[in-house]
């Protein structure tokens, strides 16, 4: 039966070289071509310019950076440019940054014209080996992250680790909280090849190549989050309710410092109900703070990340749903926890 699940293609291909880019590109070259940048990854062109004509003589638009940006205003702006300009459904698309631009541009091409190519080209470690792969696109809503949005897959995603070069340090240490949450939930030896030596003596190619590898196999089993990619929430329940909570309280964190508090709260609760061992509890506590130092967190602020959780679009009806670990590299998903033991994590985040 030919279902919505099995018509879509997931198998995205993922383009490590300027010649496949260019090869790629040729491919299209009877298409008029946008490249969709921020502020600062509008600079980056320059980097890719050479590869193809389909990049040097595209047109550009440009949006300002940052989350509060990924809104339907910016999406209007864009398809209000495109029908202005007459842009055929034969247009392309190429997201040039961080996950902001692969998740808007992505929507915005899925949806102008019921859907016209693009391609992702990642330039942050986050879009790099999360955002940029698995179909997800979308906007935010008022307050609520990714509200409006659909699953649509680029014709392809071109790496580049040379990208990572401009990075700032505190977005490319955030990134590295879902590269650490991949080796938890499905690799041990992906874990310890990204723990064993200091953060900045890693290659980037490697670890960017191991948790695409990860994240794409997982993706592709699972395309639609009804079992196995759940494990991906792994750290992203609780973590997600921080990040809210300090957003709300201005005094934002990045997504990555949640995320690495939310993977030691959810390891903390996977000893108790899970089969985490102890000793890996104390490995992974150990791992995480090395990186992302303790951020303050009152007892008194507790029951509002409780209530955050249980608001979570992914918990169906009250119950906070988890994604927990038996062990490093092995994570299950659908696990219900208590709030007391909720409760319990937080303060052995607060007092480790
Ligand atoms: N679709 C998914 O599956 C998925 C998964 C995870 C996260 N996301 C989304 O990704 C977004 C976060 O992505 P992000 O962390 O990449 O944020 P981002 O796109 O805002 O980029 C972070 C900052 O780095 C700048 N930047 C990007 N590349 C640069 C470079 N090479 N050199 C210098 N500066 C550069 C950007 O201009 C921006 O200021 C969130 O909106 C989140 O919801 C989506
Ligand atoms: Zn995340």
């Amino acid at each position: 039966m030919l279902t919505k699940e099995n018509k879509i293609e997931f198998v995205t291909p993922i383009i490590s070289t300027e010649e496949e880019l260019k090869t790629l590109l040729d491919y299209f070259k009877s298409k008029s071509t946008f490249i969709l940048a921020d502020e600062n990854t509008v600079k980056l062109i320059s980097v890719i310019a050479d590869i193809s004509p389909m990049i040097k003589d595209a047109e550009i638009i440009e949006i300002k950076s940052g989350e509060k940006n990924k809104n339907l205003e910016v999406c209007h702006n864009i398809w209000q440019y495109l029908s202005n300009n007459q842009v055929n459904k034969k247009a392309l698309i190429i997201n040039l940054g961080g996950g902001v631009i692969t998740d808007l541009g992505g929507f915005v091409a899925s949806t102008y014209k019921r859907g016209i190519d693009f391609l992702n080209i990642p330039t942050t470690l986050l879009a790099m080996t999360d955002a940029a792969i698995g179909g997800k696109t979308g906007v935010d809503l008022d307050n609520f992250k990714n509200q409006v949005g659909m699953i649509s897959s680029p014709i392809g995603i071109y790496y580049n680790s040379h990208f990572l070069s401009t990075l700032p340090k505190n977005e490319l240490i955030s990134g590295f909280a879902e590269v650490l949450k991949h080796g938890l939930v499905k690799s041990k030896s992906y874990w310890k090849k990204c723990t064993n030596i200091s953060f900045d003596d890693l290659n980037w190619e490697d670890v960017i190549l191991g948790s695409v590898e990860i994240k794409c196999a997982v993706v592709k089993r699972d395309p639609y989050e009804k079992g196995e990619r759940k494990l991906l929430n792994f750290g992203h329940t609780i973590g997600h309710a921080i990040e809210t909570f300090m957003m709300n309280q201005s005094t934002p964190i990045m997504h990555g410092e949640a995320v690495a508090i939310g993977i030691i709260c959810e390891s903390y609760i996977s000893t108790k109900i899970a089969k985490l061992s102890k000793v890996e509890l104390e490995e992974i506590t150990i791992n995480i703070s090395k990186l992302f130092p303790k951020i303050e967190l009152n007892k008194s602020t507790f029951s509002n990340l409780i209530e955050l959780m249980k608001n979570d679009k992914k918990n169906i009806s009250n119950e906070i749903n988890f994604s927990l670990l038996d062990s490093i590299g092995k994570g299950i998903y659908n696990q219900n926890c208590s709030e007391e033991m909720i409760l319990e994590s937080l303060s052995y985040y607060t007092e480790s």
